[in-house]
């Protein structure tokens, strides 16, 4: 991988993952749509019934082959906060980008879609608590991090792209 997005849902990281491969003209991978290849059944049905602990089984071993490919890797916004993939990314060389949203941004963003159980099972403050929770652990992976809520996704690529 040339670079890792990271962030919250909702924080733009595979619309931006997309137009930054693109300009760096390379593959993009989004990795719950690796996921959901791989498991052969949405996200939601996932949670549904096998639960989250066995999504994230899932999460981390697609990760370590996503790792071996080359390309932009958008990761979904639970993946850094769990232990072992924080170990993978740092291990690894490839920069990590931290896309960040304040609150009204996020909520606007993720009420549109309804393919997140975390964003259909939590009221708004449990969702936004979990994202406060989570700050400190994209924090400790980022290499980069970039505040997208003044920003259009192609200057947010445009602004990877010239710090790589
Ligand atoms: C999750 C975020 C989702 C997806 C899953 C769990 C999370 O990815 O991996 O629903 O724990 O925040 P997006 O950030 O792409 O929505």
């Amino acid at each position: 991988m040339q670079a890792i997005l990271i962030g919250f849902m909702g924080s733009g990281k595979t619309t931006v993952g997309r137009i930054l491969a693109r300009s760096l003209a390379t593959a993009h991978a989004d990795l719950d749509d690796l996921i959901v290849q791989q498991a052969g059944r949405p996200i939601t049905t996932i949670f549904a019934e096998q639960g989250e602990a066995y999504f994230r089984q899932l999460e981390h071993q697609t990760l370590l082959r996503a790792l071996q490919a080359t390309g932009v890797l958008s990761t979904g916004g639970g993946t850094p906060t769990i232990a072992m993939n924080a170990v993978s990314l740092k291990q690894s060389t490839v920069p990590v980008i931290w896309l960040t949203a304040n609150d009204d941004t996020i909520i606007q963003r993720v009420q549109q879609d309804s393919g997140r159980p975390l964003v259909n099972q939590l009221d708004q403050t449990s969702l936004l608590a979990l994202k406060r929770r989570r700050q400190a652990l994209y924090a400790d992976v980022a290499d980069l991090t970039i505040a997208t809520d003044q920003l259009t996704p192609a200057q947010i690529a445009d602004q990877i792209q010239g710090w790589l």
